[in-house]
């Protein structure tokens, strides 16, 4: 294949989540198209797909939150029953209305699932220029806790607390799937990241149970770095970190920060990998509400997140041809998106990584 890139920038989840696909199946996918860009991303990612001939069918749900019977939002019932039902899905940006009392959407998802681990791979992309090259790390963030507990209240007029929740049993859970994962994809080290110096029983005790967990996969080297420490060598030298596990801020935080070293959150894909064996995949950048509409978004995110949704369904040679034909068609740099220096629009970006399928590029 013309231009093949060797190892592929996305890693498979399929192993860690206890559920087996088979590749002849056709199967169905709970597809969340979301906000403002959401449906053009989407709809390039679909298109895309026929193009591959990959055997999905697309189950297409809405997740505007209504109103429960206890007088409460709620994501609707038909929503959350295609995802049990598919148990897989696929999703858009969404908007969070800010400090109007919603709870965000993204947040219940999250929570209705059980999504504990969301895992960001982010890898250099041959062709597409940064100031760092070779990078090649994962960051593993836990989903459900931490300073995302929701457990604020006001003391007195003019105090407001906020508790940051650090369970052992969550913390034990995205440990041990960072080593499980490290082994699963030939990873060699797992870094915690924490700040147990400062919040000695919160970040105290997920180093714990990172440290126990360690001892459970000593193929696995283990090393534990603060905060502020990953942050400066991280963009001093980010070749230097391969598997990071983190509480829950400090993960949207930095995964934020290495999406950048790469080129920004319109390239990084990610997957959040639930208890129950629901996986819901998505594009991490928002909603982008200053060009909605006017196709000139760039689908990269969404569709290498479709990618790492089909190789965790073990549609591993659909997986390549797309995953080449995108990385091939941004290596190129004739059709590329704004956001990545181009002036071509969302459909006519689509469409070439289309032709390089068709053509078996
Ligand atoms: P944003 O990611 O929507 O936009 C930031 C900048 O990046 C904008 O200039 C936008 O045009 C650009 N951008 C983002 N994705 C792009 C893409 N695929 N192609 C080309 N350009 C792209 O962040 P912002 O403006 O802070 O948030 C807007 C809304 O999105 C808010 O309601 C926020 O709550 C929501 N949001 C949702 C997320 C999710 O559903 N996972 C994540 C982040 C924000």
């Amino acid at each position: 294949m013309a231009g093949h890139i060797g190892k592929s920038i996305i890693p498979s989840l399929r192993r860690l989540c206890g559920r087996r696909y088979f590749s002849n199946q056709p199967r169905t996918v709970t597809l969340i198209p979301g906000d403002g860009i959401g449906p053009e991303i989407s709809v390039a990612v679909q298109k895309i797909f026929d193009a591959a001939k990959v055997p999905v069918t697309w189950e297409s749900v809405d997740v505007t939150p209504e109103l429960g019977p206890d007088g409460r939002t709620r994501i609707p019932p038909a929503a959350v029953e295609s995802m049990n039902k598919n148990k897989i899905g696929l999703k858009g940006p969404l908007a969070t209305p800010i400090g109007k009392g919603h709870m965000s959407l993204n947040l219940a998802l999250r929570k209705e699932f059980n999504l504990y681990a969301n895992v960001r791979p982010c890898k250099s992309i041959e062709g597409y220029k940064t100031p760092y090259e070779d990078v090649d790390l994962v960051t593993i963030r836990e989903n459900t806790e931490g300073e995302y507990s929701g457990i604020e209240h006001k003391i007195v007029d003019g105090v407001v607390q906020s508790i940051k929740l650090i369970t052992e049993e969550a913390s034990t859970r995205v440990a041990e799937f960072a080593f499980e994962y490290a082994r699963a994809n030939k990873r060699n080290t797992v870094t915690a990241v924490h700040k147990a110096n400062i919040m000695r029983m919160s970040d105290g005790l997920f180093l714990r149970c990172c440290r126990t967990a360690a001892e459970k996969y000593r193929d696995i080297k283990f090393t534990e770095v603060y905060l502020d420490t990953v942050c400066l060598n991280m963009v001093q030298d980010p070749t230097q970190f391969d598997v990071l596990v983190m509480p829950n801020l400090y993960g949207d935080i930095l995964s934020d920060l290495c999406a950048g070293l790469i080129g920004g959150l319109g390239l990084t894909p990610s997957g959040n990998i639930g208890a129950d064996g629901v996986a819901i995949f998505e594009s991490v950048h928002g909603t982008a509400p200053d060009i909605a509409g006017q196709d000139k978004a760039n689908p990269t995110a969404l569709l290498l997140s479709a990618v790492m949704m089909i190789r965790h369904m073990e549609l591993r040679q659909h997986a390549d041809k797309i995953e080449n034909a995108a990385l091939n068609v941004i290596r190129e740099g004739k059709v590329l998106t704004g956001d990545l220096g181009g002036s071509s629009s969302c459909s006519a970006y689509t469409q070439a990584i289309c032709d390089r399928i068709v053509q078996g590029d």
